[in-house]
């Protein structure tokens, strides 16, 4: 590792959030995000499991490719944040990590090498007052249905229509999936 990449990693190490923490010691935009993205994950999960249900995986595609955005900004708007989902093996090219973003998910691979019990959560405060928060989403078995090695052919043919330039295949249960990313901006900071 040369010198420049232990030093990043050391500075987001030192940010990580301790899962451990008693409730008032979290601090609040922990808290804040840490629900935005709970209702995020939850509404969408809830979604996809009923469309997997009556529709099957086909018409399931739809929902990762429709409603996620569609909850995302929602939530973003409602809560006055910029939250979405990103990776570094996107599936969809707006889902690309911006910079900072891409340096989070680069670190918590590393964290998931070096010590998995560490909790993959990011918070930092720019000099400016905006407050960027993360936090690592796992592959669990659900996903492989379209994010794993052997898609079945319908799911393949419809997302190689519907993303041509798909990355994020070829992921195995417990792989880190992308993150959820959460920005407060100064103005929001200060006022919430
Ligand atoms: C029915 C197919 C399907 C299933 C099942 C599925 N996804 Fe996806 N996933 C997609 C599609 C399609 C997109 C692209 C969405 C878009 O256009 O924004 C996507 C995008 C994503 C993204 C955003 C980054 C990117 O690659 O563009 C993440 C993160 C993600 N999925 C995680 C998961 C996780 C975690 C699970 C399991 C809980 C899961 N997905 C299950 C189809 C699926």
């Amino acid at each position: 590792m040369n010198y420049r990449s232990s030093l990043l990693v050391l500075l987001i190490v030192v940010v990580f959030v301790p899962r451990v923490a008693a409730a008032d010691e979290v601090d609040p935009y922990v808290a804040k995000s840490r629900a935005l993205v709970a209702t995020f994950g939850s509404q969408l999960q809830a979604e996809l499991k009923q469309s997997l249900g009556e529709g099957g995986p086909v018409a399931a595609i739809a929902v990762c490719k429709d409603r996620a955005p569609q909850i995302a900004s929602a939530l973003s708007r409602s809560g006055g944040v910029k939250l979405r989902r990103t990776s570094l093996r996107y599936r969809n090219p707006l889902n690309a990590p911006e910079p900072w973003e891409a340096r989070v998910l680069r670190a918590f691979e590393e964290q998931r090498h070096e010590s998995p019990a560490m909790p993959l959560e990011y918070l930092s405060r720019l000099e400016d007052g905006t407050i960027r928060y993360m936090s690592a989403i796992k592959t669990g078995p659900v996903c492989l249905v379209c994010h794993g090695d052997n898609l079945v052919d319908e799911i393949s043919e419809q997302l190689d229509a519907d993303y041509p330039h798909d990355r994020a295949r070829g992921y195995a249960q417990g792989d880190i999936r992308g993150a959820f990313s959460v920005t407060w901006s100064s103005t929001n900071a200060r006022s919430q």
